[in-house]
């Protein structure tokens, strides 16, 4: 029985590949620079890549206009005869229009297969060491200038609970669960920050900006303007508090408490 992972480069499809391979499984990463190659884009090698597959993690890229790409690829798993499909999307799709690129994949993931799980990821601790906030900052001397206030708070989650919790939903059964992974406390970007810096977090310093200032600076690093949008979307909702929400849902998937900020920091550092 053989795995897809998609986003296989990323923060999250990177750890599933290492877990699925570490316990001796078939699995095959894939996306534009893995070695079995996937671009949402290019349909030509789908077939051959579906070929005696029997579970796919699916992320879709955000702000990419792909999601049409990303569901005709789940019609095809689906019509290949693969039987279990976790999907990977953000904390508060159920929300999003159902035409929206990553609510749309959660929707035909339900419609198609036997098996489905939807993980609804909030912002991951990741991010400041090799995401977003990580390339802002490097660009940026350091500075993370985000367009957020002072006391805007988040429940980041670790990329290693979510990846666990997409691990054991491609091999354990979770169908039918919709998971929002969220880490166990609400922190501000300030307090992260305070607590990364030294480690191999490229931020130094958090400084709030407005929308417009965001815009500027994130086009200036040739961000493409959807992409911009949905990060804008994404902070507008944090800024309104619904990105500070505790859930329980790690813990009631993988019966262990998620990780605290404390542990990503100490497991950071240089
Ligand atoms: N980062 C977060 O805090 C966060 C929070 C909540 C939800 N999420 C969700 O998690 C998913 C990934 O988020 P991210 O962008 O932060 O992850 P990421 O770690 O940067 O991973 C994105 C992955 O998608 C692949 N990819 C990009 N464009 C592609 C294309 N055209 N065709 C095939 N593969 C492509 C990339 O690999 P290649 O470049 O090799 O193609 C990479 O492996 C998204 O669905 C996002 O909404 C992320």
């Amino acid at each position: 029985m053989s795995t897809l992972v998609t986003g296989a480069t990323g923060m999250v499809g990177r750890r599933i590949l290492t877990q699925l391979r570490s316990r001796g499984l078939s699995a095959t990463g894939a996306s534009r620079t893995s070695q079995t190659r996937l671009d949402w884009t290019d349909t030509s090698n789908w077939d051959e890549l579906l070929d005696g597959v029997k579970s796919v993690f699916v992320v879709t890229p955000v702000g990419s206009a792909l999601g049409n790409r990303v569901a005709g690829f789940l019609e095809k798993a689906a019509g290949a005869g693969v039987g279990n499909a976790v999907v990977m999307t953000a904390m508060g799709t159920e929300y999003a229009p159902s035409d929206s690129d990553q609510r749309a994949a959660e929707l035909r993931a339900k419609d198609l297969f036997g098996r489905w799980t939807v993980l609804r990821s909030n912002w991951l601790f990741q991010d400041f060491t090799e995401g977003t906030f990580a390339s802002m900052a490097r660009a940026r001397n350091g500075r993370l200038e985000l367009p957020v206030k002072k006391r805007t708070a988040i429940s980041f989650v670790d990329a290693r609970d979510v990846a666990d919790v997409a691990v054991s939903a491609l091999l354990d059964d979770h169908s039918g669960r919709e998971y929002t992974l969220t880490g166990p406390q609400a922190h501000t970007f300030r307090e992260v920050v305070k607590q990364t810096r030294g480690t191999e977090s490229p931020v130094w310093r958090f400084k709030a900006v407005d929308e417009a200032g965001f815009y500027f600076r994130a086009t200036d690093r040739g961000w493409g303007e959807r992409y911009v949008d949905t990060l804008n979307e994404r902070f507008a909702a944090a800024v309104a508090g619904r990105a500070a929400e505790v859930t329980e849902d790690v813990r009631a998937a993988l019966r262990r408490d998620p990780i605290p900020l404390a542990r990503f920091v100490r497991e950071a550092v240089l």
